[in-house]
């Protein structure tokens, strides 16, 4: 459907009807910031949180906590319940074959340096290559480069096009005989595009090459089925979808888990230690080590149960009709060049304005109320390739509205008023 040719009022009033209801769910939605009604855009850096999260995080506090794993007691019985339960809700979510291959980390970021350290340190070496693309964020793109310095592999770069699309002949000619791992963002945090997983995945494959999805932007925002993409790794971050930050996933193949040594060493990791012989626990407990964010683990599947019950494809068409009713009132305003303009996008729009500076675009809306990011936005070979230091960035949620968007650009006019 050209959303530009429709009737826009039409689709405001049914959109505004659906959303006020989930609107409710989250307390912050309706304070004020700077005297003004809140409007976050800043839902790439990190989601808000329903009351159904909080309550949940509360409860676990005030009711059971207890360490898991551990106690024959009934309060660490049922702190583990409630952690394994949360562990099959994530396996679920994702569709992957097993809750086995969910490995509970404190992030994305976490979760890309376990496989870079396990898979990384066991199985690439000198002359090895790892390709990547330009649009990584950092944390797709250091623990690589650690990687690289240590062992004296090569990192690869796949470029991108003046949209910011993944140029997939690109890839097709860097891969090869020496490459060990591709590790691609799903969504791209700084320019929104929607890589084609599933076609990298599939050519990877036909060389048997695994391939790790960095999907912190992506998990919230569409539908992610690890078993119809095929992908080895699978990382997200749960602060990115309503659940308290500290929390994320690596999902992994079982086979390719079970081959791999552990990241760290301690309690729980293990299934028996003695000065003469240590042996690992089964995954997903042998990438476990220490005490973990129990109740951030619980509120993860509390947060998924919430998103489930909005239903993704719902979520995904509604940030798809905002999309593009914001870039189409963004692109009338003169002077702002928007950067990031993908066939395949998501609900991000990173901007800049002739002559102003990210940051104090990101002030001035910020007396408005209204929330986004300004900077480099960790992804600064995307800034180099679009030549510019920085950019502005709105990125939306379900819960995000027509009027938000209203007031985005009012914002930016004034913005321009003022310093333009
Ligand atoms: N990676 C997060 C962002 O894009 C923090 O804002």
């Amino acid at each position: 459907m050209n959303l530009a040719t429709e009737n826009w009022q039409s689709i405001r009033e049914t959109s505004t009807r659906r959303i006020a209801k989930w609107r409710q769910d989250f307390p912050i939605l309706s304070t004020e910031v700077n005297g003004k009604p809140l409007v976050y855009l800043d839902n790439g850096a990190t989601t808000q949180k329903p009351k159904t999260v909080i309550d949940a995080e509360r409860a676990y506090y005030e009711e059971y906590n207890a360490n898991v794993h551990r106690g024959v007691h009934t309060l660490s019985q049922r702190a583990t319940d409630a952690y394994e339960g949360a562990r099959e809700k994530v396996r679920k979510f994702i569709n992957a074959p097993s809750s086995d291959e969910i490995i509970f980390v404190r992030g994305t970021t976490e979760a890309i340096n376990l496989v870079a350290h396990a898979f990384g340190r066991s199985q690439i070496g000198r002359g090895d290559e790892i390709i990547v693309s330009t649009m990584e964020h950092h944390s797709n793109i250091v623990p690589w480069q650690m990687l690289c310095q240590e062992t004296g592999a090569i990192l690869r770069v796949v470029p991108i096009n003046d949209a910011g699309e993944f140029l997939f002949d690109e890839f097709e000619k860097l891969i090869g005989p020496r490459t060990k791992l591709v590790g691609i963002v799903h969504v791209s945090n700084a320019l929104g595009s929607v890589n084609p997983i599933k076609r990298i995945v599939d050519l990877a494959h036909s060389k048997n090459i695994p391939v790790l999805v960095d999907g912190a932007q992506a998990v919230a925002h569409l539908k992610v089925d690890v078993r119809a993409l095929d992908c080895d790794f699978y990382a997200f971050s749960g602060h990115k979808i309503f659940a308290p930050t500290g929390t994320g996933v690596l999902y992994g193949k079982r086979a390719i888990l079970e081959r791999m040594p552990p990241y760290q060493g301690g309690g729980d990791m293990i299934r028996s230690v003695s000065f003469s012989k240590t042996e690992y626990n089964v995954i997903p407990y042998k990438f476990e080590a220490g005490t973990p964010n129990i109740a951030g683990g619980i509120c993860l599947g509390v947060a998924l149960d919430y998103v489930t019950s909005i239903g993704m494809d719902e979520i995904a068409s509604h940030e798809h009709e905002l999309l593009e009713y914001a870039t189409n009132a963004i692109k009338k305003i003169p002077g702002v060049r928007l950067i990031g303009t993908a066939k395949e996008k998501g609900g991000i729009l990173s901007f800049i304005i002739d002559g102003i500076h990210p940051h104090d675009i990101g002030t001035i809306l910020d007396h408005q109320g209204v929330a986004i990011r300004a900077g480099h936005h960790c992804a600064m070979p995307v800034m180099e390739r679009f030549c510019v230091a920085a950019t502005a960035r709105a990125s939306f949620a379900f819960y995000n509205s027509f009027a938000d968007i209203d007031t985005l650009i009012d914002g930016i006019h004034k913005v321009k008023e003022i310093l333009g």
